[in-house]
């Protein structure tokens, strides 16, 4: 993969991480998570997927961070998954700060899951997406299931998920299709019980202010759900309210379910419920909004009151 690191300098030294969009050096945003930027350079000519993550403290915290970045695709391409050719790269902003870019050779935006569900697909197709879903699941966890010393987690939300192949403009989706798993820059992997990645950068991102406080109340909770089947799945499930598509829901359930209860019977996974999902889905839009407008007052406080840059991209309050 071919960065262009004297480009991606550039690109930090000039950055406005209020509008990306308008620095100096010319991007596109391709999607954000709840607390990343992803965007491709304009005019590169192979066009990769970059991450910035701007959450480092010292080298040495953030070559533990590429180490287990690339530890943890190994690990998912020896189960099975499939991932984007990937690179990682730091680089120093000009005050000082170590910024990780996380490059992913980029995938057509179009056929990323939270995009499919939107598109004029049949309620039988995106039940077989989540079947595909699951299937990719089920190797994670049977993995991590047999093994003692090395447990695996995952991210199953829908927009971590690309159909290989896949044309908006004759969408279909079969059971012989391809998954691509694109959320690979959280490295969730325990050896011995030890967490690869330094759990206090999941939360680096957040407010100073907040930050003991979150550390205190959800740290754990919040890095061991990702360990979980049964509750990586009711988020994922979670995402059809987010994407306004609740009516989904039950028709997805029992895809879930009956799979649960099928090809991953010896997981005794308790079915799901639509009460349980909405209700986690509710709490876990409270937590997210909470930490939104924190964020928001938190960067008003940096740049209009004390005149520091903000080093974060904040996306716009996402519609839920
Ligand atoms: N390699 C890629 N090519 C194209 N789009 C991508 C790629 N990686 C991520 N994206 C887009 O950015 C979004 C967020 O990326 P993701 O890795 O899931 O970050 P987060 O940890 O913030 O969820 C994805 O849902 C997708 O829409
Ligand atoms: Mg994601």
């Amino acid at each position: 993969m071919r960065i262009d690191l004297e480009k991606l300098q550039e690109f930090e030294n000039t950055i406005d991480t209020i509008q990306p969009e308008r620095g100096k050096v010319p991007i596109k945003i391709l999607g954000y998570g709840e607390i990343s930027l992803v965007f491709e350079l304009a005019n590169d000519d192979q066009p990769i997927a970059y991450k910035r993550l701007p959450i480092f403290d010292s080298e040495t915290q953030v070559n533990r961070h590429i180490l287990a970045y690339d530890i943890y695709h190994q690990i998912l391409q020896r189960l099975h998954l499939i991932v984007p050719a990937h690179d990682a790269i730091w680089v120093q902003s000009q005050k000082g700060n170590i910024v990780l870019y996380c490059a992913q050779e980029k995938i057509p935006v179009e056929t990323v899951g939270h995009k499919i569900l939107h598109h004029s697909i049949s309620k039988k197709e995106i039940h077989t997406l989540i079947l595909l879903i699951m299937r990719e699941m089920h190797k994670i966890w049977a993995f991590s299931h047999r093994s003692k010393t090395l447990k695996v987690g995952l991210d199953g939300q829908i927009s971590n998920w690309a159909v290989i192949g896949y044309n908006p403009q004759n969408p279909h989706i079969s059971e012989d299709d391809q998954l691509i798993y694109l959320d690979t820059s959280t490295p969730m992997f325990r050896k011995q019980g030890i967490e690869a990645m330094e759990p206090i950068l999941f939360l680096k991102s957040a407010p100073f202010f907040l930050r003991w406080l979150l550390k205190a109340l959800f740290l754990k909770e919040v890095v061991d759900r990702y360990y979980d089947w049964r509750l990586v799945t009711i988020d994922l499930v979670a995402n059809f309210f987010k994407e306004q598509r609740p009516e989904l829901i039950p028709g997805v359930l029992k895809v879930i379910n009956d799979f649960f209860s099928e090809e991953a019977v010896e997981f005794d996974i308790i079915p799901l419920t639509y009460e349980e999902v909405k209700k986690y889905y509710d709490e876990d839009k409270q937590i997210w909004v909470i930490f939104q407008n924190t964020r928001h007052l938190d960067r008003y406080i940096q740049t209009k009151l004390l005149r520091k840059q903000y080093d974060f991209y904040l996306p716009g309050m996402i519609q839920r």
